[in-house]
């Protein structure tokens, strides 16, 4: 197991820029999640540290050594592809112990490193059967048994789980979890799946048009996001996002906002800022996600009222689309809240988890 790291990494196509001076830094056993839109770069920055594509610009490390000029099986890496290429000609065993072989790991040694693999990706009864007789779930599970009956200076995964169903991806989830635990290994993993990125990462580096927007925890990345793209990116359903006028008033900080009768609404803010006189009587923009909004109760004093446009219960939560200056607003109520369409519903927010917005560049004010 090794670390990683990437001191601002280019890649040109032609005259494309497709990653613009990307640095990421991961110790050895750290689990990256790189999320970000179609497009952003995500493959192309594996692709480049498994060293199959080359580097325009920058340089790339692993534990020590720079390996911008190494060849990729001299990397010691293990990688899962977006399209999982198999071996068409070998059975699924055969596929899953052919780089074994190449390393001369011994035939008793490969079989207990094969029906561990199998047992854990749940495709023992797929073992004599060739690439061409399996379901693209199958093959990605094979695929992944490829890379994990290793054990490589670091571990590549693109969108590993894409073609498997919803229940096949929590199991799988789990056990990539638990051998990341048991293994300590260090992977590299993209995903466009939010619960697998918040659950599996130790860091997360969210991206947007080849540029690293944040790199952190998933509790920072979450909570502290530094711009409005990480905070609407991340979180399903969405952070809403709203304008409001920041007011210094001479007991606190305050949000003004107008609400659909056109009367002036004002939250405190609780959380301190640090520049905040700068931004005293201009338009911010509030990020709150929807499942720190709830229903006002008689104790609370930052409240605000907002016409109810629809209602979606999902059972464990029921959540209401509203709007607020001018924006829709979802909260994730409790499942027997009554509220109906047309309601008027007086909503909470919780002011600590409350985050600001400089309207013009989108960064945090913090
Ligand atoms: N060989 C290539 N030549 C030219 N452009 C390329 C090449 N490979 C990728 N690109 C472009 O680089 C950009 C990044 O592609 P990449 O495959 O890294 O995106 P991604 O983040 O993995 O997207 P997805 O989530 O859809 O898999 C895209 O705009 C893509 O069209
Ligand atoms: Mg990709």
């Amino acid at each position: 197991m090794a670390s990683l790291t990437l001191n601002n990494v280019q890649k040109t196509f032609g005259q494309t820029e497709v990653l613009r001076g990307i640095n990421i830094a991961i110790e050895d056993g750290d689990f990256l999640v790189l999320v970000g839109p179609s497009g952003c770069g995500k493959s192309t920055l594996l692709n480049m540290i498994a060293g199959l594509d080359d580097i325009s610009g920058g340089d790339v490390n692993i534990g020590e050594e720079r390996v911008n000029e190494l060849h990729p099986s001299e990397r010691d890496i293990a990688m899962v592809f977006q399209s999982y290429a198999l071996y068409p000609n070998m059975t699924v065993e055969q596929n899953i112990a052919f780089g074994l072989e190449m390393r001369g790991v011994p035939k008793e040694e490969r079989s207990n490193l094969i029906a561990g693999v199998s047992g854990m990706l749940q495709i023992e009864h797929l073992l004599k059967r060739k690439p061409a007789q399996l379901s693209g779930g199958q093959r990605q599970r094979v695929a992944m048994g490829r890379a994990l009956v290793r054990h490589p200076k670091i571990f590549l995964f693109d969108e590993p789980l894409s073609n498997l169903d919803a229940k096949l991806r929590v199991d799988m989830r789990t056990e990539i979890k638990r051998l990341h635990q048991r293994l300590g290994a260090t992977i590299v993993y993209v995903t466009h799946d939010q619960i697998e990125a918040m659950t599996l990462a130790t860091k997360i580096a969210v991206m947007k048009d080849g540029v690293l927007q944040q790199l952190g925890s998933p509790d920072e990345v979450y909570n502290n996001p530094a711009n409005v793209f990480v905070a609407t990116f991340m979180g399903s359903p969405s952070m809403n996002m709203f304008p409001a006028e920041l007011n210094a008033l001479p007991d606190g900080f305050y949000l003004s906002l107008e609400n659909s009768s056109g009367e002036q609404q004002r939250l405190k803010l609780t959380r301190p800022l640090s520049n905040s006189a700068a931004y005293n009587g201009k338009k911010v923009l509030v990020g709150i996600r929807p499942e720190d909004i709830r229903e006002a109760g008689d104790e609370d004093a930052s409240r605000i009222s907002c016409p109810v446009d629809v209602v979606e219960p999902t059972g464990a939560d029921t959540y209401v689309v509203t709007s607020l200056g001018g924006k829709e607003v979802v909260s994730r109520l409790k499942a027997k809240c009554t509220l109906k369409a047309g309601d008027t519903a007086e909503l909470a927010f919780n002011m600590d988890h409350v985050v600001l917005f400089d309207a013009d560049t989108e960064e945090r004010i913090r």
